[in-house]
């Protein structure tokens, strides 16, 4: 008996062939096993949301979530889209130019979630961005700045996108 099994993954719309052990968790197997390090491990138990990755468009805590379960599944991380994504672009921009950034450690998280509630929402109200970040906990900036982030970024960039 193999303690490993043969995963395919859709990465940023890149195929992955990995053999690893069945319960790898998706945050595992995209750090370790495919050195794809943007997504960040805090908690490990799905209390902080700096490991949310997008799965099927929908934002997901990648520690929770089996690598094996993500087969035939659209991953996208903080790495973004091969072709580029001109919203994860804007995010990243407004996030530094707001301030939203101090240690980082959450920032992938948040951009990720933020990406996914663009898709959504192009124009948050703030109680729907606050929503959003329920969820997604950050020790250095109060939360100001990345609210104030997200709305930048929604008023520069124009619908219709993905
Ligand atoms: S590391 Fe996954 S929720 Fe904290
Ligand atoms: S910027 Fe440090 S945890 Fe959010």
């Amino acid at each position: 008996m193999t303690d490993r099994v043969s995963v395919s993954l859709d990465v940023n719309g890149v195929r992955y062939e990995a053999a690893i052990p069945p319960w790898r968790t998706l945050l595992e197997a995209l750090r370790e096993t495919l050195a794809l390090t943007g997504t960040k491990r805090s908690c490990g138990e799905g209390q902080c949301g700096a490991c949310t990755v997008l799965i099927d468009g929908k934002a997901v805590n990648s520690c929770l979530y089996l690598a094996v379960e993500a087969q035939g599944r659209k991953i996208q991380t903080i790495e973004g889209p091969a072709e580029g994504d001109a919203v994860l672009e804007q995010l990243r921009r407004s996030f530094a130019d707001k301030g939203a950034i101090q240690c980082g450690f959450c920032t992938p998280g948040m951009v990720v979630q933020a990406r996914s509630l663009l898709a959504e929402r192009p124009q948050p109200s703030e109680n729907e961005i606050r929503e959003a970040l329920v969820g997604h906990l950050c020790r250095c900036t109060g939360y100001v700045q990345i609210i104030e982030a997200i709305q930048d970024a929604a008023a520069r960039i124009s619908p219709p996108w993905r």
